[in-house]
């Protein structure tokens, strides 16, 4: 199916979380016409005015995607253990679930196969019993809600997919460019955890250039220190960050990281003349993982 026959269908949709981020979703999703039925963790009456707004239905999380062609999960990530089995044992057995959940510690509690390093994607996966597409996850909600441009725009974003399912991962892909943005297949699902906090790709609205070099740069080490110091920026701020704050802080927190393993391998180099060999091997192996 060509992208333009894609953009046409209209799909059935469930969105179970209905926060900054999921509200943005279904903005997006009933301006493009979808037909969109939405949960949360209170009762489906709370929603009664975010149905007036976008016309997306009100359910149980449980019965949401019933009918759906795609199901979103926009919820916390340590939530993700406590949806009810009826909502992935109901819905179709085509259905796409979407993962765009991240993982922070300070918000959700230490995930412990998560800290010993499976990638978050895969845990939602296996808490769900079901193969998930991970997508939107490193788009910041106004970002998602405002920057979407026409294709070929020179300000548009990138957004990386990982998913193990290649028709799957096509429908995500042409659904973002539907949504204004660049999607980009980063490879499958045991690649995910270079779309993941404390990654150069997250939150940095990079365009497809900038992306797909971005995306083996990602540190696998560092990574979690990195995520952890940005979320603490995000939150403890005394002034609110707005998504252009945001986006600079993000970016500058992964060069600043860079810049000091710069350092350390320079040094190690001296020490060990070995140094920068082992560091162009690592970008080789990183930009090899990326393409497999
Ligand atoms: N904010 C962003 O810029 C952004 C960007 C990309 C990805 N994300 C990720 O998207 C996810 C949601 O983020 P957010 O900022 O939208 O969070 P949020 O504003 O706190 O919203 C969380 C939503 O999840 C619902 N929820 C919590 N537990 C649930 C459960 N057990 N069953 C059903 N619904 C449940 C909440 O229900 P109630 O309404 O009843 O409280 C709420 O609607 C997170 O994993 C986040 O990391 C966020």
């Amino acid at each position: 199916m060509s992208t333009s026959e894609t953009q046409k269908r209209k799909y059935a949709i469930g969105v179970v979380g209905t926060g900054e981020e999921g509200t943005a979703l279904i903005n997006k999703l009933t301006q493009l016409g979808h037909d969109v039925c939405i949960a949360h963790a209170g009762s489906p009456e709370a929603l009664k005015g975010l149905e007036k707004q976008t016309q997306a239905k009100p359910k149980e999380t449980a019965e949401v995607a019933k009918e759906a062609d795609l199901l979103f999960l926009s919820i916390p990530m340590k939530e993700v253990q406590n949806l009810p089995k009826e909502l992935t044992d109901t819905c179709p057995k085509n259905c796409i679930i979407v993962d765009v959940c991240n993982y922070f510690p300070s918000r959700d509690g230490k995930i412990k196969e998560i800290e010993d390093g499976m990638p978050e994607s895969v845990w939602v996966s296996k808490q769900l019993g079901k193969p998930v597409i991970k997508a939107l996850n490193t788009i910041l909600t106004e970002c998602l809600e405002n920057c979407g441009r026409p294709k070929n725009a020179s300000d548009r974003i990138a957004v990386p997919i990982s998913g193990d399912d290649p028709t799957a991962k096509n429908m995500i892909v042409e659904l973002v460019d539907s949504m204004g943005f660049d999607a980009y297949d980063a490879g499958d699902l045991a690649l995910s955890w270079r779309l993941q906090p404390g990654s150069p790709v997250y939150g940095t609205n990079l365009d497809l250039k900038q992306l797909i070099p971005s995306l083996s740069r990602a540190n696998k080490e560092a990574m979690p220190r990195l995520r952890d110091e940005a979320y603490r920026k995000m939150t403890e701020s005394d002034k609110h960050l707005n998504w252009q704050e945001m986006v600079k802080m993000l970016r500058e927190t992964f060069e600043d990281q860079e810049k000091e393993l710069g350092k350390s391998e320079l040094n190690k180099s001296s020490a060990t003349s070995g140094g920068q060999q082992n560091q162009q091997q690592t970008q080789q192996q990183a930009a090899s993982e990326t393409q497999a």
